[in-house]
């Protein structure tokens, strides 16, 4: 991980945290990704946008289990949350690439609800990084919880999560 840049990210109240960057080829077509070589910045943000928010949520895929269409809820979603850390290209209009949208009480417990990626990010240690700063955040006396996706179970072993064979909860109805 890089050093921490001090610049700001355009308008945004965002506290910049670390920088990391996206050495990883992806070539598809033989036209190496946009991001390619692209810095990546992660940053806790308390106002994100919520068009932003809907945005990284459709183009992920988690979009299609998330209420992308009731913007009201998506913005108590947003509001209500105490920890957001967000992935934005280092380049002109820093783009959002990532999120993870966490509700923790920063002393015990923490339940990230939603880490996405836009698919034309995925796989260049985005989802890890955002991990990684939302546990730098909250520090070693916080437990970090989630409900995975099947397809994303691989993932979260990858980034050496244990299974609680143990959980329990009581599904939303919508
Ligand atoms: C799941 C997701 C957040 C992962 O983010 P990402 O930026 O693509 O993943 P990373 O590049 O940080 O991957 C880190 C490691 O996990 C591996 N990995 C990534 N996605 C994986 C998957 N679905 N299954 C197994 N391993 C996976 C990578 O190959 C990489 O391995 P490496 O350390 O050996 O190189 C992202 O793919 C995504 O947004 N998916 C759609 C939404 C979603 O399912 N979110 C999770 C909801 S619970």
């Amino acid at each position: 991980m890089a050093g921490k840049p001090s610049v700001k990210l355009g308008s945004t109240p965002a506290c910049l945290l670390s920088g990391v960057e996206v050495r990883l080829s992806r070539v598809s077509d033989g036209v190496p990704s946009m991001i390619e070589s692209s810095r990546v910045l992660y940053a806790r943000e308390a106002g994100l946008d919520v068009a932003e928010f809907r945005r990284v949520l459709v183009e992920s895929g988690l979009g299609a289990i998330r209420p992308v269409d009731d913007e009201a809820r998506l913005r108590m979603m947003l509001s209500a949350a105490n920890l957001i850390v967000t992935a934005r290209l280092d380049e002109p209009g820093n783009s959002l690439v990532g999120v993870a949208r966490c509700v923790t009480d920063f002393s015990w417990c923490c339940y990230l609800s939603e880490l996405a990626v836009c698919a034309s990010a995925q796989n260049l240690g985005i989802g890890k990084g955002l991990l990684d700063e939302a546990r730098r955040q909250l520090g070693p006396s916080v437990s970090l919880i989630l409900a995975s996706v099947p397809d994303a179970v691989g993932f979260y072993e990858r980034a050496g999560m244990a299974k609680l064979p143990d959980a329990f909860w009581y599904k939303r109805e919508y």
